[in-house]
């Protein structure tokens, strides 16, 4: 059984994501971080809180970063894409639970601690908490399993930014937190725009969600309408991308993806703020800004459908 910390900036997506993750075989929700990201973190840890209780998902919640280390692309929240509160503006019952009294940050460390068995963490909304973890314990390094960030983009089947040109929103949001973490040593997998943008939720699937899924499809259902209108403002399609499950399904199946092993570097400021940079490890350059770094796995392709049917059948599954 493996335990994972989901830590995110729940949104829409992710908490597509949350879900598939407790309905899941053979994994532990050992405790859900919150941030700063698609809402306020007053609003993550809100919808946190609210939907572990309508799901009856049994895990703490610890309220994580309000802002970045440093500066962030951007700001406010994106309110065009995830609507007021976070949640496609559905109405959803008050949590009548609290967040518990740690930080996010220091959960993640006393967790790490604390449990016999090494954590896994899968990061979705940016990764001030899990940098402010490290800074808080370097040795967390030997202590979790593997990190799985959604975020990021490569240009791979032809997916640069989303924030810009060449950023993606949960990197830009702390570019340097993310430089910090790729460059730490934590076992890294970056399931970046590159394999997101592959896996997308069609009207005719959510439809069969609300059908089959009870009430999580029925949620699914509703609250990402806004998400599917902001999506076909952009494309012309009303669908959208599974980016946050993506992260989840690769925890579930990493077979269903295709990676390589390259370190990755950030860019922390100027006009390309939050463009994630991998190296290559055959070639000599003139910059040694990714000399003697740890490699990161880096998602370069997915089987898309497979990665759908997983999310579709995992969430119609009774658990
Ligand atoms: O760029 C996509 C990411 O930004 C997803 O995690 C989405 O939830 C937003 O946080
Ligand atoms: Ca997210």
């Amino acid at each position: 059984m493996k335990s994972v910390i989901f830590d995110t900036d729940i949104g829409i997506d992710d908490a597509m994501a949350l879900l598939f993750l407790h309905r899941a075989e053979g994994v532990r929700i050992a405790a859900i971080t919150t941030r700063f990201g698609n809402a306020s973190v007053e609003d993550t840890t809100r919808n946190a809180l609210a939907v572990a209780e309508q799901f009856g998902i049994d895990a703490p919640v610890y309220r994580g970063a309000a802002g970045p280390l440093a500066q962030r692309l951007g700001e406010g929240f994106p309110e065009h894409v995830h609507g007021k509160n976070g949640l496609g503006n559905i109405r959803l019952n008050a949590p009548s639970s609290r967040p518990r009294p740690l930080s996010a940050h220091e959960a993640i460390v006393d967790l790490a601690d604390m449990l016999d068995e090494k954590l896994s963490i899968i990061a979705v909304g940016g990764l001030t908490n899990v940098a402010l973890a490290l800074e808080l314990e370097p040795a967390l390094c030997e202590r979790i399993a593997d990190l799985i960030v959604m975020g990021g983009a490569f240009g791979y089947n032809g997916h640069r930014g989303n924030v810009s040109p060449v950023a993606e929103a949960n990197i830009a949001s702390d570019p340097l937190a993310a430089d910090i973490v790729f460059r730490s040593g934590i076992p890294t997998t970056v399931v970046g725009l590159d394999v997101t943008h592959e896996v997308e939720l069609g009207e005719k699937a959510v439809d069969r969600l609300a059908e089959d899924a009870g009430s999580v499809g029925r949620f699914i259902k509703e609250s990402s309408k806004h998400y599917f209108e902001f999506h076909r403002s952009i494309t012309g399609n009303y669908a959208c991308p599974l980016h946050d499950a993506c992260a989840v399904a690769y925890c579930l199946r990493p077979d269903l993806f295709q990676t390589i092993a390259q370190s990755v570097r950030v860019v922390t400021d100027g006009i390309a703020i939050g463009q994630t940079i991998h190296g290559d490890n055959l070639r000599e350059y003139v910059s040694d800004a990714w000399d003697e770094l740890p490699e990161n796995t880096i998602c370069t392709a997915v089987d898309s459908q497979a990665v759908l049917d997983l999310f579709l059948s995992t969430l119609a599954s009774r658990r």
